[in-house]
């Protein structure tokens, strides 16, 4: 697991009262803790200091016991020399992830044991005194090593896993990075509002987490996906400006950037348009980044609209750290001999490339296997051209070069800037299908073929996404985002004539191609409002039922408002340079969906059952089989 080595834990001092104090009645503890062991420098030379902590290591070196002793903020090295004989008898016992407390004098090291790579390594304690407070079992594992330790066993264990340097350092930076959150939005006006956990059921968006009621038998609250109704209540409320470090619940299918509760920096303004979010999101952000990682950003990010992103990369949250962007060569091949092509582009569709640098020299081993991952993404199939090589220089190669004029050859290497040694990887299908093949293709070829430059941090504000999409099975408009999302001022009009054209003031805000933030501006009018619950199929009575509470209060004297949710976990995972956001949540659950040290989910007595009027059916086959 890399470690984002821009950030220091060790600047993290606390300097008020550190252990307990001495208490005669329980005399429980002899010492009182004077300093952490990872903050103690030259600058404590000749100090008498008392350590606390855990037993990291211990070597007994030709009669002189060295004890790496370990806490929150790192390691120092102590010394048990025998001319103590009680206390170096002690440190003799010592064994890993014992709890000890010491009294000594910092000393310095000898030139040649000065170890360079930790914050303490110039000076070491030596004990004068100790306080053994706990003995450990053996640990399954060190937290010094839990690198290789299989994640099952770290999320059981986590308490040792925390104990590691990494866990500590994405604690304290998570910790580090809430306060500064929360101290910016209050130099901004907002206030901390908690809205609550058990909330109301409401059929949008992911599958809900629910929780029966015992008071009312049949009934259940559901977990809130967010705070999004609430925090538009509070807005109507006057409260004008509204933040939450916000748990979320989602029954969605995890992944490395998803987990069933997550946490939000959920905010919502009154009287702002779609700049006020940008720029204050945009400022917080730059702060993070200055405070945290000693970088400064760009005061504004670029932005980009989504038809855009889409067509240039394949994805609404494209990483702009590399290039191999889509290029679009319909009206190259369209006339072309080769079929494939030319029926694509004759029923409407497109032919869509990237060009993979150095691509080739991918052996034709390779090249299936990517025609087989485009035809899982949905692709009919992948075409290849190869540029130079066997076929000489300048010319191209392959089952389908042949096909493809010479002008027509020239005219495309030009479009997508491709030389000699490159592979043009081609999808004809409809414009949908060569986005999604093409932009996940370009993503997995890009970390394969190590094409990402690292200690990049690419921000990017996705604007302008469409409101709604047709969904073709149920022949029905949905909305994108949520039915509650402004369109474009512009766009009003299109709405009963050209509803797919029609933009949403929504945003999201992307960092290396993952998406950290969205939001959106709000309908604050009626009219609006319900041109659009009618596009979505949505009767009055429906959305009096669904939505009721959120409707009355519109029509109370809604303020214009809007607003944005970051993914805090997604935001400390690409800080940190983790590879998944259960490197930065103290008790995440596993890919699907148990924590591993409490063994939740779990089966309840029947009684509990019953109090609930809950009757357990047999779990679906689909259910059953995901989890045997
Ligand atoms: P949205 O659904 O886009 O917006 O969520 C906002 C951000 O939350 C993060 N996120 C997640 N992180 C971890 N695990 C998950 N399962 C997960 N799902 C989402 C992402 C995402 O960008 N109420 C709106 C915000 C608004 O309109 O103001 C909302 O929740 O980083
Ligand atoms: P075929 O004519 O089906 O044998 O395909 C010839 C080549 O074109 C193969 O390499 C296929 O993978 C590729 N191919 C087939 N359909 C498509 C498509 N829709 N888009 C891109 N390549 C395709």
């Amino acid at each position: 697991m890399p470690t984002g080595s821009a950030v220091n834990i060790y600047e993290f001092r606390y300097d008020g009262v550190l252990g307990w104090t001495e208490n005669a009645e329980r005399k429980c503890v002899k010492f009182k803790r004077t300093d952490y062991c990872g903050t103690l420098r030259k600058a404590d030379l000749s100090r008498e200091v008392v350590a606390a902590g855990w037993v990291q290591s211990y070597r007994d070196h030709g009669g002189v016991v060295f004890v790496d002793l370990r806490d929150r903020t790192g390691i120092v090295q102590i010394v048990f020399h025998p001319e103590l004989a009680d206390i170096y008898a002690l440190g003799r016992q010592l064994r890993h992830e014992d709890v000890i407390l010491i009294k000594g004098r910092v000393l310095a090291r000898a030139a040649q044991a000065v170890n360079p790579k930790i914050p303490t390594g110039e000076i070491e304690i030596a004990v004068e005194d100790m306080e053994m407070a706990n003995k450990s079992d053996t640990a399954p594992f060190s937290p010094a090593q839990h690198d290789p330790v299989n994640e099952d066993t770290r999320l059981k264990y986590r308490y040792l896993d925390l104990r590691s340097a990494d866990m500590a350092q994405a604690m304290v930076t998570r910790h580090r990075v809430t306060k500064i959150m929360r101290d910016y939005c209050d130099e901004h006006g907002f206030l901390e509002i908690e809205t609550p956990m058990l909330y109301k059921s409401t059929p949008e968006g992911a599958r809900e987490f629910l929780v029966p009621s015992r008071l009312h038998a049949g009934e259940f609250y559901a977990l809130p996906q967010s705070p999004q109704l609430f925090k538009q209540v509070l807005m109507v409320a006057g409260m004008d400006r509204y933040m939450q470090i916000a748990r979320c619940f989602r029954d969605e299918d995890l992944r490395m950037d998803r987990q069933p509760e997550f946490t939000q920096l959920d905010l919502e303004m009154s009287f702002v348009d779609r700049e006020d979010v940008i720029d204050l999101i945009t400022g917080l952000l730059v702060r993070l980044w200055k405070q945290i990682l000693h970088v400064d950003l760009p005061s504004t990010f670029p932005r980009m609209g989504w038809r855009e992103a889409m067509d240039r990369f394949g994805i609404d949250r494209p990483d702009t750290r590399y290039g191999m962007e889509l290029k679009d060569i319909s009206d190259m091949v369209g006339q072309t001999e080769f079929a494939v092509f030319k029926d694509a582009v004759a029923a409407g569709g497109c032919v869509k490339l990237i060009a993979v640098p150095g691509g080739a020299a991918l052996s034709r081993k390779q090249l299936d296997q990517l025609t087989e991952d485009a035809k899982k993404l949905g692709a009919k199939g992948l075409a290849w051209i190869k540029l130079g090589g066997d076929a000489g220089a300048g010319n191209m190669g392959g089952p389908i070069a042949k096909f493809i004029p010479a002008p027509a050859q020239q005219a495309i290497r030009q479009r997508c800037g491709a030389t000699d040694g490159d592979i043009l990887l081609a999808v004809a299908d409809k414009i949908e299908t060569a986005w999604k093949v093409l932009g996940e293709l370009r993503q997995s070829l890009a970390r394969q073929l190590k094409l990402i430059p690292e200690n990049r941090f690419d921000f990017l504000w996705v604007v302008d996404f469409p409101s709604f999409e047709h969904d073709p099975a149920a022949n029905r408009f949905i909305a994108r985002h949520h039915p509650f999302t402004a369109p474009l001022d512009e766009d009003v009009p299109l709405l009963e004539t050209q509803p797919l054209d029609v933009r949403a003031k929504a945003y999201d805000i992307v960092l290396n191609g993952i998406e950290i933030g969205g939001g959106s501006i709000r309908i604050h009018q009626r009219d609006v409002q319900s041109k659009i619950f009618s596009l979505l199929g949505i009767s009055p009575e429906q959305a009096q039922k669904k939505f009721a509470f959120l409707l009355d209060a519109l029509r109370f004297g809604a303020p214009p408002h809007g607003g944005i949710a970051l993914g805090l976990d997604r935001l400390l995972m690409l800080m940190l340079n983790r590879q998944s956001i259960r490197e930065v949540i103290a008790f995440p659950k596993t890919q699907s969906g148990t924590d591993m040290m409490t063994e939740a989910p779990s089966a309840v007595d029947p009684r509990q059952l019953m109090e609930l009027s809950v009757a357990v059916v047999k779990p679906a086959a689909a259910g059953a089989a995901a989890k045997a």
